[in-house]
């Protein structure tokens, strides 16, 4: 029964594929809300009912790649590009730290043309102006580059997996190389960054069995940070026309890698807050994550980071998510934990 099948995912180092695909396709209304109390029982035991906040600043939507479901593929000439300048990122940093945030998040698409000593040149900036944990997702970058920004006060780093299926992986980045993508993960793990990856939803040819391996990837490669995310399509794209992502199996995967992966940090993401009646993220709260992600990228540059449609709130002012999920947060009873949360994985 559902118990006994939770409590072995729970208790086993590496959890059995068949188990966790048996917990993904569960129907019956009872037995999901078995699932969810589950995971919300290890959420609280293992992290506590702390809401972590990670402020993200999305300063380039620059791409070399052609990702067959993101609206910044380097193909889509309809968006205007955007790199922002130094001035105005550590605008967003005082934002973030008058919001209290003690961990920002700095994103952009995998740019060829991002200068490697101009990134280090604003690390050390906003190290020495700020005590804050800085988290990079910027995507595969030589090893050089990696230990640079390391040295250079680099906290963590965030390379979502996207599918740990090889073949799957390769259909959907046709320049990319699975095999790369893991080898970044695990060189910049070697060098000390908290890991963070991820996985979305409802991609054109995903199975459950796919599903269920990026679970397994995910306690294997020992990620301490993990965003499951809905596929969302973009009309740019060559996935325009599949289906947005099961909301409900977006908090079954969540609540499966909750209990797999035990004490990591895992967001409710924009993009799940993005779908359905409501805001979905609480439901994703309730099911075993603990961070949510204020946007601090400035509003005329936010809506040009379009990398799925109805983005929530891309028109709200900078920093507006920061109080309103204060709120989000009470209304579940649970509080925000002004803490830099890091990772509670220990990698020997
Ligand atoms: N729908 C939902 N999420 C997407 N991402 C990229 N494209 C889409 C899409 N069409 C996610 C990926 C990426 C993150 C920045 O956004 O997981 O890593």
């Amino acid at each position: 029964d559902v118990r006994a099948v939770l409590n072995r995912v729970y208790t086993a180092d590496m959890p059995d594929l068949r188990d966790i695909e048996y917990l993904l396709s569960l129907e019956d209304a009872d037995q999901i809300d078995e699932l969810y109390k589950f995971a919300d029982n290890v959420r609280r035991e293992q992290v506590g009912d702390g809401v972590l906040l990670r402020g993200i600043v999305e300063f380039s939507n620059y791409c070399r790649n052609t990702c067959a479901y993101c609206g910044l593929n380097k193909y889509n000439k309809q968006i205007r590009r955007y790199r922002m300048a130094h001035d105005e990122i550590m605008a967003c940093l005082d934002k973030i730290v008058s919001c209290n945030t003690k961990t920002v998040v700095l994103q952009s698409g995998e740019e060829d043309e991002l200068d490697a000593a101009w990134l280090q040149d604003l690390l050390f900036k906003i190290k020495d102006k700020h005590d804050i944990a800085v988290t990079l997702s910027l995507g595969e970058r030589s090893d050089q580059e990696f230990e640079m920004w390391r040295n250079a006060g680099a906290d963590r780093y965030l390379l979502k997996i996207e599918t740990s299926d090889k073949q799957l992986y390769e259909k959907l980045h046709p320049e990319m190389s699975f095999d790369r993508r893991v080898e970044c993960l695990r060189k910049l793990g070697s060098m000390g960054y908290q890991l963070g990856s991820g996985c979305m939803v409802g991609l054109k040819g995903q199975t459950t069995a796919s599903l269920a391996r990026d679970v397994q990837f995910f306690v294997r490669e020992k990620i301490a940070m993990i965003g499951i995310g809905p596929f969302i399509p973009h009309s740019q794209t060559e996935c325009a026309n599949h289906a947005c992502g099961d909301v409900e199996l977006v908090c079954k995967m969540t609540a499966v890698t909750r209990i797999a992966t035990k004490n990591t940090h895992m967001p409710a993401t924009t993009a799940l807050g993005s779908l359905g009646n409501g805001d979905m993220r609480l439901k994703a709260l309730a099911c075993g994550a603990n961070v949510l992600m204020p946007n601090f990228t400035p509003v005329e540059y936010k809506k040009l980071y379009e990398i799925y449609p109805g983005k929530r709130c891309v028109n709200e002012p900078t920093g507006a998510c920061s109080g309103c999920m204060e709120k989000m947060v009470k209304s579940i009873g649970r509080y925000v934990d002004w803490a830099r949360g890091d990772t509670l994985k220990s990698y020997n």
